[in-house]
Order: C-alpha cells, then structure tokens, then sequence
C-alpha cells in the first residue's frame, strides 16, 4: 500500500477485476488513478469466479436477460485475446485465457430449448456454432453444441497478472482508504456492495455461488462444458465445477452437500469426476441485478458506477474499463451505455 500527494484524475473504489481492469485502462491512457479498496491482493467474487467467458450460454435467446446483454457480452469476450496477451506483456506472467470452445449440452427438454434459442440468435447474428453428433456426447446429453464464442480464463492468473500491471504502473496507486478530498472523478467498482459506497441505492442483490476444484489428468478434454446450471471447467492445473445460484445470500463457507450436488451433476456427464480428489472448495458472491445486465455510468456530479454484473464479471471486464475510461476520461458514450444507464427502469427478478 503507498499513499499519493498528487490529486487523482479518478477514484476508482474496488479493487475486483472490474476496478483493476478500469484502473488499467485510465491509467494506460494517462489518468492518475486511486485504486482504494481494504483488501490487497484483491480477492472476492473475481477471485471466487470460475473464470467463464459465455456470451452466447450466459445471454443469447434469453427472455430474461436485458436485450442488449448480449452485444455487451460479445463485444467484451472478443476483447480477451488481445488483454490476455497485453497483460502477459505487462506482467511477464500468464494472464490465464484459453481460447478452446466451449460446449453446451442438453440433458433433458428445458435444456434442448436453451440450446435452440442459442443456436437461432447465433445464427439470426452469422456467428458460429456446430451441432454435435449424439454418439460423441457425453453421458446422458443428447443434445450438443460446441460455441466459438464462448472461451474461458483462468481468473487467479488474470487477478495475478492484473496486480503486477497495476503495481507497476507509476500512474496507479493503490490504497487502504479513500483520500479525503479529491478534485476528479469517483468510480464505484464494489460489486454486490457498491451499494454502500453510494449514495444513491441501485437493485442489486448478493447472489453466493459455491464451487469446487478437482485434480486434473493430463488426459483430460480442454474443452469447458456446460449443462444447464453447472459447468465443468478444466484450468492447466485443475478441474473446476461450478455453480449454485443462491439469491439474497452471502455466503462465506460451503454446504457439503450442495458440494456433492454439483459433483452428481457433473458425473451424470463425466461418471470419472466422482471419483476425482477434491482441490478445494469455496463460495463467492455476485452482483445480482433484475435484468442481469450492469450498471454503468453517471449517479451524480463526478460520481460513476460500474457494478451488477451478475454471472459475467470476469467476461465484461474488458468492455466495462473501455466504456468507462470513455465516459468519465473523455465524455464519450459508448452507444450501448444508454441500455445499462444506472437510472433505467427495471423490471424481472432476481432469479437465475
Ligand atoms: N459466471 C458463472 C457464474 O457466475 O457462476
């Protein structure tokens, strides 16, 4: 931790993936930053995350998620190369990204009609899918796409790469507490707590999620799999399984048989998992918002907000610092900021 005489062009308060990338961005574009958050290495829901890069799973074909998630999304996940490799650059350390396809399958109806909504926006858009071949499914699927959309990182390689490009850049600063007084700009980057931080109140709810890692062959397909709630996401070193959605709750610790459960969903595809070691497991909180979609922008005179990124934290870093450093360095709108505007109107759940 170090403290700052200069003032600071921006505040930035929260020190997750979303304020690391955003103090990356503003600093790399001559910014003085202030990156203010108690804990140092950040830890929390970028940490906890399994590190998905979906667009297409997470926001394509879905009547529940805002329309324009899904661009969001996708113009985001296609930034990722290119920061993975800028941070390897800073860094001298592996950033994480794997570019393998994902592949999405269908264990029953419900499931089979998420895969058909996919597969219509993908092509209602000419973006790539393949259908798989029933005998090359596994376990009980019989239904499949592979997405070149949808790619993951590994987001403690990300977070690590991220602290070193943070800490080494001269125009960063991190800190314990805010300064007292500062004549720039204040981004509010605390995910589910943002709420505490300002002074406005938006709809975003902790929503805990718990996963666990399981040891990895070196056999083992690199593809990630998804099968309605779970994924099963093979890192270099690990397997991870993800992931309960639990709205209204923080949770700090794991139900060990909610830990089964995921382990059960996933076996009922790759029966081998069940007998896999177990690495660890861990609970994390997202930032649930109604429409599943961010907020960002203005709240008040030199107060911002980029936070409720529900499921896609990690996937709308990239996006997220861009449209930010945009608005607050420069005044510039981004055309998609007016559908995440912090004052829009909401309506949905909460639900998955
Ligand atoms: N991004 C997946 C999850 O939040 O579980």
């Amino acid at each position: 931790m170090a403290s700052t005489a200069k003032p600071a062009d921006c505040v930035i308060r929260g020190a997750g993936i979303i304020g690391l990338f955003c103090a990356l961005e503003m600093a790399e574009r001559g910014a003085r930053v202030i990156l203010v958050d108690p804990v140092w290495p950040p830890r929390g829901a970028s940490w906890a995350a399994a590190g998905m890069i979906a667009p297409a799973f997470e926001a394509a074909g879905r009547s529940d998620v805002h329309s324009d998630v899904f661009d969001l999304c996708l113009e985001s996940a296609g930034l990722w190369p290119e920061w993975s490799a800028h941070l390897t650059h800073l860094s001298g350390m592996d950033a994480g990204y794997d570019d393998t396809p994902s592949v999405v399958v269908a264990t029953d109806e419900v499931e089979a009609d998420r895969l058909k909504a996919i597969r219509d926006t993908l092509s209602s858009k000419s973006l790539p899918w393949r259908g798989i071949e029933v005998e090359a499914l596994p376990g009980d699927a019989f239904s499949g796409l592979q997405l070149p959309t949808d790619t993951q990182v590994d987001n403690r390689k990300t977070l690590g790469a991220l602290v070193v490009a943070c800490e080494e850049n001269k125009l960063i600063t991190v800190a314990e507490n805010s300064p007292a007084n500062t004549a720039g700009a204040e981004l509010i980057t605390a995910g589910w707590q943002s709420n505490e931080l300002l002074r406005s109140s938006l709809p975003i709810i902790p929503i805990s999620g718990q996963m666990l890692s399981l040891e990895r062959y070196d056999t083992d397909a690199a593809m990630p799999v998804r099968c309605g709630s779970v994924y099963i996401a093979p890192k270099s070193d690990r397997i991870i399984i993800g992931a309960t959605m639990e709205p209204g709750t923080v949770r700090d610790r794991v139900d060990e048989s909610d830990i089964a459960g995921l382990i059960g969903k996933a076996a009922r595809l790759f029966p081998d998992l069940a007998r896999r070691k177990v690495i660890e497991s861990w609970a994390g909180v997202r930032p649930g918002t109604p429409d599943h979609a961010p907020y960002l922008g203005k709240v008040d005179e030199l107060i911002y907000v980029a936070a409720g990124h529900h499921r896609n934290g990690i996937l709308l870093a990239p996006m997220t610092a861009g449209i930010m450093a945009d608005l607050i360095l420069d005044g510039l709108y981004h055309l998609l900021l007016g559908s995440f505007s912090p004052l829009r109107g909401v309506a949905g759940t909460h639900d998955e």
